[in-house]
């Protein structure tokens, strides 16, 4: 049977707080006849705030919870983008936290139905779409004109790609749209932060998107004055309202860095890939005592970064090597190339009880021969994708290869590993790094390989006065505070 938590994590079931839920309903009622919907209402927290309601829940259960909580209300039972393409009806208003569900889970059938309905009205997702953004997409397509709408979303909305076109949906159809960033948790049990999405006067359009920041969700009557945030600025952030959450002096500051000569963006300077897959870490990761005992020949190994923890500052050398050694740490890769013929000892470990059972593992079933780890290759320097302070970048001096753990970086246009290097260590790069970045909840900060390809690095000759760097340093610690790193 399916825990509860599995069962809620799927739906993204976790219903909101009441002085939310009342106060987003309070944005967007005008009149007591209003008629409202909430397109995934759970337990109809947000419909029994008003007499005129109108709630979608696939959950049954949730679905009779809502009508005992709202009992004015009408509530389908159902998923609600079967029921938004079949239905004539229109509202005045909405409000209310659709689930979120990443896009590992959402999927099949049902994220199928969802992308089909919003190419309908003009949306295009890609696969990579969490449920929210079609939900909010598909719901203001069913509100009257002048129609109000108010919804808890994820703090991706201020950074995620998806995310993009659900916005320019929304300034292409309202007067008004407006985002509010919350510093503070709203559910204190979950590690995803969330931010508020108003928009107002369907039927209009916008460029621009009204954007405020607070420490806690605001209880006000309206939703509080935003600033403007212009097309061509969002669109010079690269569509990312997070780096709205610094001072101006702060984002003037580096958009002039952006354009000048005295730096350039890490694209420019090095390819950020992935490492190779085995496919039985376990297996292919030997320690130096198990590589003795199998009499493993050391040509048939290789040094290895298995993951961020075990990746030094600043340089990976002999000493490394030498600190693993010491720990019999499991990192030497049983590297094996395709047509050479097997030392005995290698075949017998091949053949070992653990070896029957990694060429089991799906990527070894599917590679031939199953004991050849594609894609090795040596680095000249690696970065860690998921950080704490800030992300660490360390030279490759010991010839090591690495897991897709860490970022594998590989200079290009004639920059030296040890100029890079140096140049990380500017406060310019941790901004950029958190601007370029994303939050991953818990404090860490997350650098896919196309997000590490746009940080800004500045040139060695690049010089700064100390107000330029006190404003840097204020900017690094903001993004660090939203993030909730301590
Ligand atoms: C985040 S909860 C919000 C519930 C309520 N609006 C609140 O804020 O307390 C999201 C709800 O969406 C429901 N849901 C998930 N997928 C749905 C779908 N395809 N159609 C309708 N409801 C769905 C879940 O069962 C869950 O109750």
């Amino acid at each position: 049977m399916a825990s509860v938590v599995t069962i809620q994590k799927k739906l993204g079931a976790y219903y909101t707080p009441e002085e939310v839920t009342t106060t987003l309903v309070r944005w967007v009622v005008r009149n007591e006849t209003d008629w409202l919907l909430d397109p995934a209402c759970g337990d109809g927290r947000f419909l029994a705030n008003h007499q005129n309601t109108f709630g979608v829940e696939c959950d049954c259960s949730g679905a009779v919870s809502a009508v005992e909580r709202a009992p004015h209300a009408t509530v389908y039972v159902g998923d609600f983008f079967t029921w938004a393409e079949e239905t004539t009806a229109r509202f005045d208003c909405a409000a209310g936290n659709p689930p979120f569900i990443r896009y590992q889970h959402f999927r099949g059938d049902l994220r199928e139905n969802a992308l089909r309905v919003c190419s309908k009205i003009g949306v295009r997702f890609s696969g990579l779409a969490s449920s929210w953004a079609p939900f909010l997409a598909v719901t203001a397509s069913l509100l009257k004109s002048a129609g109000r709408m108010a919804f808890v979303v994820p703090a991706e909305i201020g950074h995620a790609p998806y995310a993009v076109p659900l916005i320019k949906y929304l300034k292409n159809h309202f007067t008004r749209v407006q985002i509010v960033a919350i510093r503070d948790k709203v559910f204190p049990d979950l590690s995803e932060d969330v931010w508020i999405l108003f928009a107002d006067g369907f039927g209009g359009r916008t460029n621009e998107i009204l954007f405020s920041e607070r420490q806690r969700f605001p209880t006000s009557a309206v939703p509080p004055r935003g600033r403007r945030v212009t097309d061509g600025e969002w669109t010079r952030w690269n569509c990312r309202l997070r780096p709205m959450l610094l001072s101006s002096g702060v984002r003037q500051l580096y958009q002039a860095m952006v354009e000048s000569n005295e730096a350039v963006r890490f694209r420019a300077v090095a390819r950020v890939g992935i490492g190779y897959v085995t496919g039985s870490n376990d297996f292919f990761h030997l320690r130096p005592s198990e590589a003795s005992i199998w009499e493993i020949p050391s040509k048939c190994l290789l040094p290895t970064v298995r993951n961020a923890r075990s990746l030094p500052p600043i340089v990976l050398d002999g000493k490394t090597i030498q600190h693993w050694r010491s720990r019999n740490e499991p990192y030497l890769l049983l590297r094996l190339t395709r047509g050479d013929s097997l030392p005995a000892p290698v075949r017998d470990y091949l053949d070992s009880p653990p070896g029957i059972e990694a060429r089991a593992a799906y990527k070894c079933r599917h590679r031939r021969p199953w004991y050849v780890v594609p894609d090795v290759r040596i680095p000249h320097a690696f970065l860690s994708y998921m950080s704490g302070k800030t992300p660490q970048l360390a030279e490759n001096k010991a010839r090591c290869s690495c897991t897709n753990s860490v970022h594998a970086v590989e200079m290009i246009n004639g920059w030296r590993t040890s100029t890079l290097r140096k140049v990380w260590q500017h406060p310019l790069a941790h901004l950029s790094c958190e601007l370029e970045g994303h939050p991953l909840g818990g404090g860490m900060l997350k650098l896919e390989p196309g997000e590490a390809a746009n940080i800004v690095l500045p040139l060695p000759r690049l010089s700064l006065g100390q107000s330029d760097l006190n404003l840097i340093h204020d900017g690094i610690s903001t993004m660090q505070v939203w993030r909730h790193y301590e």
